[in-house]
Parts: C-alpha cells; sequence; structure tokens
C-alpha cells in the first residue's frame, strides 16, 4: 500500500553522512523534508542540493529540518559534496541518506521501475511535527524541483494548521486567504473579528494573518 497524504511518515533507521538516524528521533517536534535525487555526480541533482543547503535558514525560520536521499554510498555523497560547493558555492548542510540497499527508497516508492530500476525518481515527503505526510510530490529525473515552491506549501500547511485559512491559486506570502470551509460563520467571527470580504458563502476571503 503506497504513502498516503495523512499517513503517519515510515520510521527507518539509515546511514547518514551525520552517522546512523532513525527517522522520528531525529526530527523530533520539527517538520521534516525527506527528499530523493536520483544519482550523485549527476548535473541536475548537483544544483537542487546546492540550492537546497543555501535556504537552510528558511527551513529553520518554519522549523523544518532536510534529509536528503539518494541509492549511493555514504563516500560517494562524501565525494560529490565537494563537488556542490565547487559548482555551487555552498556545501549541503544537511545530512544525505546512502540507501545503496534501497530499503527507505522501497518503503517509501521513490523507485518506479517503469522509469527506471536502479535509481530514485525525485520524490518529497513534507512530514509535520506529529510525524504525519503532508505533501508528497514526484519530478521526473530531468526535472530539477522547485524548492522555493516547497517552502510556499510549508508556509500554506502552517497558516492553514495556525490559522484555519486555506491558500488560493498562485498564493505566495502576504496575498489574501480564504476562511476554510469547516469553519462556521459564527466560529470564523471568533478568529476575524475584522470580518471577510464574502466572494460567496463558501468563499470567504481574509488578509493573511501573522
Ligand atoms: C541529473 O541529475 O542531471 C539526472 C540524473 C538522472 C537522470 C537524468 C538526469
Amino acid at each position: 500500500m503506497s504513502i498516503q497524504l495523512g499517513d503517519t511518515a515510515p520510521d527507518f533507521t539509515a546511514d547518514t553522512t551525520e552517522g546512523e538516524i532513525s527517522f522520528h528521533d531525529w526530527k523530533k517536534d520539527s517538520w521534516a523534508v525527506l527528499f530523493s535525487h536520483p544519482k550523485d555526480f549527476t548535473p541536475v541533482c548537483t544544483t537542487e542540493l546546492g540550492y537546497t543547503a543555501k535556504l537552510k535558514d528558511e527551513f529553520a525560520k518554519r522549523n523544518v529540518k532536510v534529509i536528503g536521499l539518494s541509492c549511493d554510498s555514504i563516500e560517494d555523497h562524501e565525494k560529490w559534496a565537494k563537488d556542490i560547493e565547487e559548482t555551487q558555492g555552498q556545501l549541503p548542510n544537511f545530512p544525505m541518506i546512502g540507501d545503496a540497499d534501497q530499503k527507505v527508497a522501497n518503503e517509501y516508492g521513490m523507485i518506479h521501475p517503469n522509469a527506471n530500476d536502479t535509481m530514485t525518481v525525485r520524490s518529497v515527503f513534507v512530514v509535520d511535527a506529529n510525524d504525519k505526510v503532508r505533501l508528497m510530490i514526484t519530478y521526473p529525473a530531468s526535472t530539477g524541483r522547485n524548492f522555493d515552491e516547497i517552502i510556499r506549501v510549508i508556509d500554506s500547511l502552517q497558516l492553514t494548521d495556525g490559522h484555519k485559512v486555506a491558500t488560493p491559486v498562485n498564493w505566495k506570502q502576504g496575498d489574501d486567504v480564504i476562511i476554510v470551509p469547516a469553519l462556521s460563520n459564527d466560529e470564523a467571527k471568533e478568529m476575524f473579528p475584522d470580518g471577510w470580504d464574502e466572494q460567496k458563502p463558501y468563499l470567504r476571503v481574509v488578509k493573511q494573518p501573522s
């Protein structure tokens, strides 16, 4: 059975570039981004890991820890890290799982055999502070992901958790948001005493709470 949104993220113990990690213990009360890349010493992956490392402060602000994975050895990860620093101007600053036996990749469905039977696809799992899976995305090997978009979704999820608002199409930080349909008008009055713009009974627009 494949992992679905709302499931508890499977726990695992794995060797990483920062020593052995048990996933749930490592993330504790933080959110986590667990992402796979197809292969070390490949061009698109090199750019992705450099950029993700540059986002360290953005992830930290949101209480998010990042962990990477590919079915390569720790030794390869360590050698490749120097290339990432040289070409992207940033050393990876998060643990990278050496999943040579594909244990974690199989548990998380990161290998899609009809695409490639040895390399992981570009999977991303965002896991919240309660270990629940909140976002899953899958990109092909040839397309680098947009890690700013991953941060945007985390912002949206954290706004929903904290303020009972959803985010509309192409929402970005500071744009208006939408009161979640599950909140009655009476409940909404408590949370949004300044009111809202009721474009339809189900489309109630408010300023983004801070
Ligand atoms: C890359 O990272 O550039 C890449 C990896 C595997 C297949 C295709 C591209």
